[in-house]
């Protein structure tokens, strides 16, 4: 098509239609251009378009960013986020305030490098997990900057978006300051309950005193004139005996005599020996009951004199340790002298007691060894009522020994009257609760407790 065309340009002359031909290639060059320019146009306003929508998107991307960012920053919880082998990738502020590490840092190491030896078991099993499960409130200890933190602890895994398992996401929340409230809390509940045992048991002991005191005042008129008997009995048998021994030795008739075998009264005579004495023992450990019963239920009322308490300590050690259990080991921490206003007697009495069943507990055991300490407490670590002195507003003497304890149940029961482990005949029950009645009439109070070491302590607190 073209060849003829050209033919004609170069063959004929130039004419009109050679013009009409160049008018309308040039015609043909302008629309060429016009298309040029105009695609041109287009391409630079599609360019344009492009540019304000990536500056657009490049926009909402850091509003993204900035607003993630706002969010972590501002939350409490520590977060970490893993990769599947447990490689951190991401943490919060919060994190790297705790662990005083910045982000850096903290990026590319295993997360368990952040926890304590002791929870390492137990974090390595998440990657495992979280599998098939998310783990939640798991407690672990993170190493903080200054002291360790624990942390309430929910992972759960994390997915791309092809829902391909790539990590996990932890999320701690320190439960430092909520232990903290909960054991003040517990602590608040024990001191209470201990209150409210001992307001009951000083209850149940006003009234067991008042039962207490009409049964020894019942007991005490028989007991007194089995007791007097009896020592008559002792002596009318010395005259009885006597009277049978002058009757044999001057010749009595035959009837007598065979009498006398009759009724076996010389059996009966050297029997009435052990009997006598036997029903003296038994009378004499009723008038102890009593004298207890008596003590015990009078309200320990008496007059409050001065007196150096580490005398009386020493004499009441003295005489308990005196003949007994020559094996026992007893050891005394006292100061040179400590004066404080009570009832000597009674004091006594209670220190006796308590260093008496120390030594009973450590009968048979190894070593056993006895502790007495005194010490005055001052006005900031005194537990009891009373006027401060100077010096000391208080005193503290503490009985330990290394005997088997006491057993938990019976922590509450030793103050009760008649509570004892021991063999009949060997403890009334009463020695504690007596001893408690007067160190409460003193303004104090006497407590049991068992050693972490083994053994129990026995305290008595006393206002100066
Ligand atoms: N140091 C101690 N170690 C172990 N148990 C103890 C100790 N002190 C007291 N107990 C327990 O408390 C109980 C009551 O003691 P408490 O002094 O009241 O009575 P008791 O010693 O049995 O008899 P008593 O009236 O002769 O003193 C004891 O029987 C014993 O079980
Ligand atoms: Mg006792």
């Amino acid at each position: 098509m073209q060849k003829p065309h050209t033919e004609s340009r170069s063959t004929k002359q130039p004419s009109t239609p050679d013009l009409v031909g160049s008018a309308d290639a040039l015609e043909r060059h302008d629309d060429l251009w016009i298309e040029v320019i105009r695609k041109m146009d287009e391409t630079y306003s599609d360019l344009v378009r492009y540019q304000v929508e990536l500056e657009e998107k490049n926009a909402a991307l850091e509003a993204a960013h900035q607003f993630i960012s706002s969010v972590l920053a501002s939350m409490t919880d520590v977060l970490i986020v893993c990769d599947i082998n447990g490689r951190i990738e991401e943490v919060n502020p919060a994190l790297e305030s705790l662990t005083g590490v910045p982000e850096e840092g903290l990026i590319g190491r295993p997360f368990q490098s952040l926890l304590t030896t002791e929870c390492l078991e137990l974090a390595s099993g998440f990657a495992e997990t979280i599998r098939n499960n998310a783990v939640h409130d798991c407690e672990l200890t993170l190493r903080a900057a200054q002291e360790d933190v624990p942390l309430a602890v929910n992972c759960s895994s994390r997915y791309d978006s092809r829902g391909r398992l790539v990590g996990m996401v932890l999320i701690g929340r320190p439960v430092g300051e909520l232990r903290r409230a909960y054991e003040a809390l517990n602590r608040a509940h024990d001191e209470l309950k201990q209150a409210q045992s001992q307001l009951i048991s000083a209850e149940k002991m006003a009234s067991l005193g008042r039962l207490v005191a009409g049964v020894a005042h019942e007991l005490n008129n028989p007991i007194s004139f089995v007791y007097g008997n009896v020592h008559a009995l002792a002596r009318y048998r010395k005259r009885l005996r006597t009277y049978c021994d002058a009757v044999d030795a001057s010749d009595p008739p035959e009837s007598l005599t065979a009498l006398k075998a009759e009724l076996r009264i010389e059996r009966l005579l050297d029997d009435l020996d052990p009997l006598i004495r036997g029903t003296l023992e038994g009378a004499e450990r009723v008038r102890d009951v009593v004298q207890d019963l008596r003590r015990f239920s009078s309200g320990q009322k008496g007059e409050h004199t001065g007196f150096d308490l580490v005398h009386v300590i020493e004499t009441a050690v003295r005489w308990v340790t005196k003949g007994s259990h020559p094996g026992a080991q007893v050891e005394t921490q006292l100061p040179e002298r400590v004066d404080i206003c009570g009832h000597a007697g009674q004091i006594h009495q209670v220190v006796m007691n308590l260093v008496q069943n120390a030594l009973d507990a450590i009968k048979g055991v190894d070593g056993a060894r006895v502790s007495i300490r005194l010490e005055t407490l001052t006005h900031a670590d005194r537990l009891v009522a009373g006027p401060a002195q100077a010096g000391f507003s208080a005193v503290r003497l503490c009985v330990e020994d290394n005997g088997p304890g006491i057993p938990e149940p019976d922590l509450l029961k030793i103050f009760d009257p008649f509570f004892t482990t021991k063999p009949v005949g060997q403890g009334t029950g009463l020695g504690l609760s007596i001893s408690y009645g007067i160190v409460a009439d003193h303004g104090g109070r006497l407590m049991a407790e068992n050693r972490a070491e083994g053994g129990a302590r026995l305290t008595m607190e006393l206002p100066a």
